[in-house]
């Protein structure tokens, strides 16, 4: 089993699919923000507060080598700007989680734990500047995906189905 690695924007449910997929496969889930949070014992919020961005992303990168180094047979999934790491490809199958931003935004919303879902995400301050960071991205994304998944309207249990049914091929 090669690994997979699950992109897409924040909010998109990468972590809800990543969950639901462990439950019900032999793979075990990885994920790169809470690696980068204990490895640093404090939250992602703080080190974009204290650190900046661009620290983050250098920890993210030292994350990405480690995974191609050391890590087989495993399910990862990432944080929405992870997929910049120039060594994606060779950690294994990608796999996007995909969905228009309006859905997106909508799907945070009606969680029940919206408030700290939108707090703990320094980029989805400000919706504005998030939808045009997701046009950005998007094409992005795309480009780098083996396999698409629409999750719009899907539970997580649809989105396992089809992911491990469509994963099959790249095994
Ligand atoms: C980021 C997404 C976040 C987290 C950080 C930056 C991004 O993860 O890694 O806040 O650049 O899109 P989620 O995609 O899980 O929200």
């Amino acid at each position: 089993m090669k690994n997979i690695i699950l992109i897409g924007f924040m909010g998109v449910g990468k972590g809800t699919v990543a969950r639901e997929v462990a439950k019900n496969s032999k793979y075990i889930n990885l994920d790169t923000d809470d690696m980068i949070e204990s490895m640093q014992n404090t939250s992602i919020k703080k080190i974009f507060k204290e650190h900046g961005e661009s620290h983050f992303r250098e920890i993210e990168k030292d994350v990405a080598i480690w995974l191609e180094k050391s890590v087989k047979n495993t399910l990862i999934s990432t944080g929405g700007g992870f997929y910049k790491v120039k060594n994606l490809k060779k950690i294994g199958t990608i796999i996007l989680l995909d969905s228009p931003f309006d859905a997106i935004i909508k799907r945070i919303k009606e969680h029940p734990n919206a408030k700290n879902k939108l707090k703990k995400r320094p980029l989805l301050q400000d919706l504005q500047e998030a939808k045009k960071l997701y046009d950005l991205r998007r094409p992005e994304y795309l480009a780098l995906a083996d396999i698409v998944i629409d999750v719009t309207d899907k539970d997580a249990q649809e989105c396992s189905k089809e992911l491990l049914k469509k994963v099959k091929k790249y095994a």
